[in-house]
C-alpha cells in the first residue's frame, strides 16, 4: 500500500511554521467545553490524543470570539482573556508531543443559537430550522464591532501559543455568509458585487494581520460551493475571493462545501443519521421528526463518495503560487492521499470524522501499519451536538 513512498510524511511550512508532516485534522467541533466557554480536561483529551496520534496539524473545532456569535452552548470560546490559560496549558502539552495546533475562530452569523431572538447576520431572512431564529440584518456600527471581536480573539489565540489562526469564512456561518449572494443581499459596502461581498472577510484579515504581526500564520477555511437553495457562493466566485486572499497574503487555505443550514449532508456526505438527530426532541414527536428529516434531506441526494472536494483543486491549486491549499472532504484512502501530494493537487490532507474515530491512524501509518480508515460516514457523530454531549464515534473502537 505505497508503505515505501513517504511523502505523506515529509514535513512542509505554513508562513514560518513547520508542520512535520501532510496530515491535518480538520477543525471538528467537539461539544466538550464547559458552558462558559472555557475548556477543561473533556476538551483537553481530545488534543491529547490528536498529538499522541502524530497529527501534522491540529485545527481546533469552531471557537467563537463573542457572544452573540456563539453557535453551541458547548462551543469553546476566545471572548475573554480569562479563557487565555486554559488554552495555553493545552498547546503547550499538544507541543511537547509535537504537533502544531491552530485555532479556528468563528462568527455564527445567523447560525448563532440566541433562541427564539434574532441573530446578526447580513441580511434578514426567513425562520432558520436549524438554528430556530430569524436573521436580521447587521448595522454598519455592528458589522465593525463584529470584525474587532474576531480580531480580539486572534490576539487572544496568539497569546495562548496556538501557532496560527484560521478564520472560518465556511459552512454558513458569518464570514460565509458575507461572501454568499444567498445570504448577502446588501447593496451597501458590504454587498452587492463579488468585490463588495469580500470586504468584511478583507476587513477582517486586514485588522487580524495588522493585530498579530507580519509572521503569525493566518488561514482560511472556504466553501468553493454553498449548496444553498438558491444561487449561493460557486466555485468561480469562491476562486476570486481566494485569489484575492492569496494576494493579501494569507498562509493557507482550506477548501470545503456546504452549510450547516441548508447543505449540511453535502458539506459531509454519506447517511443522514436521522435517528440520531430525532433524539434531541422530547420521546412522542421522535417518529415525527424522523419523517421530516427524511423527507427535508433525502439520503440518495448525500451519497458519499472519495475525494469530493478533490476536482476544485484543478482550479483552486494554480492560483495558490507557494501558499499551501489544504484539502478536505472524505479523504479516506492512504494510496489516494499520496496521489494527491505527490501530483500536487493539495499540500495537505485534511481529515474530520476519520480523526473522530481514529485518531492515532496517522501514528500508526508512521510505523508502517497501513490501517484502513473505519469511518463508514454514518454520520452519527453529529447526533450528539442537540443532547450537549461530547462528539464522538458510537460505532466499535477499532483502535
Ligand atoms: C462532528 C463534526 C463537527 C464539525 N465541526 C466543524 C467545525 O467546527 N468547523 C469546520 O470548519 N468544520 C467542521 N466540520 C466539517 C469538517 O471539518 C470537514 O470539513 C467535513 O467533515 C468533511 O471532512 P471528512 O470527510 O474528513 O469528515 C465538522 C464535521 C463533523 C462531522
Amino acid at each position: 500500500m505505497g508503505n515505501d513512498d513517504r511523502i505523506l510524511f515529509t514535513p512542509k511550512q505554513i508562513g514560518n511554521v513547520t508542520i512535520k508532516n501532510r496530515f491535518v485534522r480538520s477543525a471538528t467541533f467537539e461539544n466538550a467545553a464547559n458552558k462558559d466557554g472555557s475548556i477543561g480536561e473533556e476538551y483537553i483529551k481530545i488534543y491529547e490524543r490528536l498529538s499522541k496520534g502524530e497529527v501534522g496539524l491540529i485545527i481546533t473545532g469552531m471557537i467563537h470570539t463573542s457572544e452573540d456569535g456563539k453557535s453551541y452552548h458547548r462551543q469553546a470560546g476566545l471572548h475573554s482573556d480569562e479563557m487565555i490559560a486554559g488554552f495555553s496549558a493545552m498547546n503547550e502539552m499538544v507541543h511537547k508531543n509535537g504537533s502544531k495546533i491552530i485555532a479556528q475562530l468563528c462568527h455564527g452569523g445567523r447560525q448563532s443559537m440566541i433562541l427564539g431572538l434574532r441573530p446578526p447576520a447580513p441580511s434578514a431572512g426567513m425562520l432558520d430550522l436549524t438554528f430556530r431564529v430569524i436573521p436580521r440584518p447587521m448595522k454598519n456600527q455592528e458589522i465593525l464591532s463584529a470584525i474587532k471581536t474576531l480580531v480580539a480573539g486572534a490576539k487572544r489565540a496568539q497569546k495562548a501559543g496556538f501557532d496560527g489562526v484560521q478564520i472560518h469564512a465556511a459552512h454558513g456561518y458569518l464570514v460565509n455568509e458575507f461572501l454568499s449572494p444567498y445570504f448577502n443581499r446588501r447593496s451597501d459596502e458590504w454587498g452587492g458585487t463579488p468585490e463588495k461581498r469580500f470586504n468584511f472577510l478583507k476587513r477582517v484579515y486586514e485588522a487580524m494581520r495588522e493585530a498579530v504581526g507580519s509572521s503569525y500564520p493566518i488561514t482560511a477555511k472556504m466553501n468553493i460551493e454553498d449548496h444553498t437553495p438558491k444561487p449561493g457562493l460557486t466555485i468561480e466566485e469562491s476562486a476570486g475571493h481566494i485569489k484575492s486572499l492569496v494576494d493579501l497574503g494569507i498562509d493557507a487555505v482550506e477548501i470545503t462545501c456546504g452549510t450547516v443550514s441548508f447543505s449540511l449532508f453535502k458539506q459531509c456526505r454519506g447517511n443522514v443519521p436521522v435517528k440520531a438527530l430525532a433524539k434531541a426532541m422530547i420521546k412522542p414527536i421522535q417518529p415525527f421528526t424522523e419523517i421530516t428529516l427524511k423527507i427535508a434531506w433525502p439520503d440518495k441526494n448525500y451519497t458519499f463518495y472519495e475525494n469530493y472536494n478533490l476536482d476544485a483543486c484543478d482550479k483552486i491549486k494554480p492560483l495558490m503560487g507557494d501558499i499551501p491549499l489544504i484539502l478536505v472532504g472524505g479523504l479516506r484512502n492512504y494510496e489516494s492521499m499520496e496521489k494527491i501530494i505527490r501530483e500536487q493537487k493539495a499540500d495537505f490532507i485534511s481529515l474530520c470524522r476519520p480523526f473522530i474515530r481514529q485518531p492515532m491512524i496517522v501514528k500508526n501509518w508512521n510505523s508502517g501499519d497501513i490501517k484502513q480508515i473505519t469511518c463508514n460516514n454514518c454520520n452519527n457523530c453529529f447526533g450528539y451536538v442537540p443532547l450537549d454531549e461530547s462528539v464522538r464515534c458510537n460505532l466499535n473502537r477499532t483502535f
